[in-house]
């Protein structure tokens, strides 16, 4: 998959790629990216990438002209485009499986209030929010949104982890444990250590539902 990521500040997505899954990820050629900085469009001798808005208001917009040449230099006419923001449609573990069935993303990080509305409307950009809660920057949702997605390309996960964890069935995952068997007084349960994998199992189907009752109701009606 080819991940491009439109930002004002190449600092903050770069360290991203160059870590853990996603460096794997991206040293076994399964994901390409690159990071254009949208100031490297701005035409005039400010390099301003933002402006007041039409109409009046708090905050700053981001000006057209940077944008889409960043947009253009990427290709971006041709290829989907997703614009994250709290204004848009909620994100979800679908959303992320549609993403992932794609070869090409590209990704327009906003700042201050937003966007030109006309930059959204010629490149055709998906807006997307990654919860009920406003962000300062799009650049860390850019980044949930593409975790979300290029981990489930085929060589990045084991398959047995993607198909055991949240959301998958509609619940919540099941209590994890490691070594030691006592820690602080507190023990292992006792069916963890049984070696019978159909109780195992059912023990941890129970306490998924549990769970999910418990801290999510609303996914199980
Ligand atoms: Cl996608 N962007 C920002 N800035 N805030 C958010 C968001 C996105 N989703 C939820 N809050």
């Amino acid at each position: 998959m080819d991940i491009q990521i439109l930002t004002l500040f190449p600092e903050m997505v770069i360290p991203y790629f160059e870590s853990s899954i996603m460096k794997r990820a991206v040293e076994k050629g399964i994901v390409r990216y690159r990071v254009v900085n949208i100031r490297d469009f701005a035409a005039d001798k400010h390099r301003s990438c933002d402006d007041a808005p039409y109409g009046g208001g708090a905050g700053m917009v981001m000006k057209p002209e940077p944008l889409a040449g960043a947009l253009d230099f990427v290709g971006a006419g041709s290829k989907r485009t997703v614009f994250p923001t709290p204004s848009g449609r909620l994100f979800s573990q679908e959303y992320a499986e549609e993403l992932a069935g794609e070869e090409e993303l590209v990704f327009i990080c906003g700042h201050y209030e937003g966007i030109d509305q006309r930059i959204i409307e010629l490149y055709d950009s998906e807006e997307i929010s990654i919860g009920d809660y406003v962000l300062s920057s799009g650049e860390v949702a850019t980044l949930a949104v593409v975790d979300s997605v290029y981990r489930l390309l085929s060589g990045v996960i084991n398959n047995d982890s993607l198909s055991e964890e949240s959301f998958v069935d509609g619940t919540l995952e099941y209590p994890h444990y490691t070594r030691p068997e006592i820690f602080r007084g507190m023990r292992v349960p006792e069916v963890l250590l049984s070696g019978n994998h159909e109780k195992i199992r059912v023990w941890r189907k129970e306490h998924s539902l549990k769970k999910t009752e418990r801290v999510r109701p609303e996914l199980l009606t």
